[in-house]
């Protein structure tokens, strides 16, 4: 088995999908691995550390994606200018492919049918269902952690003031206030970071266990009270509110708002557009200097105005919707994400060969092209619409 890993060619992307580490493992098990020339220096791994564990190094993408029988990648497959050729016309009938896809996003939907035309079988991190034997395959956990940890000090370096309480000689200071709705992964991961830096904490869910969570971290809930009927699906996860329910949650919000210095948007309901629960409105009656993080900017944001991919001060409120926060982070993100794709391949591959079996949850449930067919539920659905 060759496996190649390509730089990443979405600009300011600075994660790749192997680290030294990992190639150590993959060359152990009997792969071989062909690196990128550069692929690692964005998230400060060396070249010379990846010969040290066993790659080779390779100067043209487009000899690495002929070359590899499969490819380990972070972004989905892109137009590369510098060989003014897709991705994907650069892979082959018969290779896998291993990355974030995110095949169902309209956007994706010409490349993912490209996949299938080329004979190419994908598969997507972003589908690695979150049961437990899955867990250390999860990348998007790891990136949902990174963004929670990142999202939170992004806002204390946009906020004007101090987080902890200050006593100083001429006065004490009070600590922010810092609210965090949608306490999944990255929501609790933002608690966390957020009560490290000596704020007062609150979140806000519409699942019971995930409130626990947030009060075991010292966090004060905000319970909307959805019925349990409307708040819970099969498996655990949040469903979409009606209308109405939305409505009631921001009535909830808005005074809570106006005492807030920083709020931490996380909400989402898996495969479907993200909640608005904050309005413009909402944001006009915020303190002045307080600052929004809407890290579910990729599902539209919980926020009416949150700027996509960037920052803007909006009503004296600064509001934040940086896409690639786990980018800002790369070393660690990397190492996470490098640790995730190793546990997957190695849990597919069997003898050498990557042998997918469609009565086990995992694979079934990544697998998004193969044998010149899409087959991904979520997409097919998507692309009915
Ligand atoms: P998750 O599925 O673990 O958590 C989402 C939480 O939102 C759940 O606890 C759910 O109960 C809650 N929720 C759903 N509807 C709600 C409502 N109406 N009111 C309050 N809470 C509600 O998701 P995870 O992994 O924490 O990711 C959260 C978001 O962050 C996603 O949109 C994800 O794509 C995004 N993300 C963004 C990154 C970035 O760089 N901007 C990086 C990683 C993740």
């Amino acid at each position: 088995m060759i496996i190649g890993i390509p730089g990443e060619i979405m600009p300011g992307e600075a994660r790749v999908a192997a680290i030294p580490d990992t190639v150590k493992k993959y060359v152990a098990d009997g792969a071989k691995v062909l690196i990128e020339k550069g692929a690692g220096v964005g998230s400060f791994y060396p070249d010379e550390d990846y010969v040290a564990a066993g790659a080779q190094v390779i100067k043209s993408a487009e000899e690495l994606f002929e070359k590899a029988d499969l490819i380990l990648k972070v972004k989905e497959p892109l137009f590369n200018t510098k060989f003014n050729k897709h991705e994907v016309e650069m892979m082959h009938q018969g290779q896998f492919l291993i990355t974030f896809i995110h095949p169902a996003s309209p956007v994706n939907h010409d490349m993912v049918r490209m996949l299938a035309e080329k004979g190419v079988v994908s598969l997507t991190l972003d589908s690695v269902p979150r049961i437990s034997r899955a867990q250390n395959m999860d990348a998007l956990t790891s990136m949902s952690t990174c963004a929670g940890y990142k999202g939170i000090l992004l806002a204390a370096n946009a906020m004007a003031k101090f987080i902890p309480p200050m006593f100083t000689a001429v006065g004490s200071i009070q600590p922010a206030k810092a609210l965090v709705i949608g306490v999944g992964v990255g929501g609790l991961q933002a608690l966390a970071t957020s009560k490290r830096l000596g704020a007062i904490t609150y979140a806000m869910d519409i699942r019971p266990a995930a409130m626990e969570h947030a009060m075991s971290l010292g966090a004060k809930v905000i319970d909307p009270a959805v019925p349990a009927d409307l708040a819970i699906a099969k498996g655990g996860y949040a469903k979409d509110l009606p209308a109405e329910w939305i409505e009631k949650e921001r009535q909830k919000l808005r005074e809570v708002l106006k005492e807030m210095d920083i709020v931490f948007l996380s909400a989402l309901v898996p495969g479907k557009i993200a909640p608005i629960l904050i309005t413009e409105e909402m944001v006009k009656e915020m303190k002045n200097g307080s600052v929004i993080v809407d890290i579910s900017i990729d599902q539209g944001g919980n926020c009416a105005i949150t700027p996509p991919g960037t920052t803007e001060v909006k009503h004296g409120v600064t509001v934040i919707g940086i896409k690639n926060i786990p980018g800002l982070l790369p070393t660690s993100s990397t190492w996470m994400f490098a640790n995730n794709v190793y546990n997957l391949v190695n849990y597919l591959m069997k003898d050498d060969k990557i042998e997918l079996d469609m009565n086990d949850e995992i694979a079934r449930s990544i697998l998004v092209t193969t044998n010149n067919k899409i087959v991904h539920e979520g997409t097919l659905e998507a692309m009915n619409k």
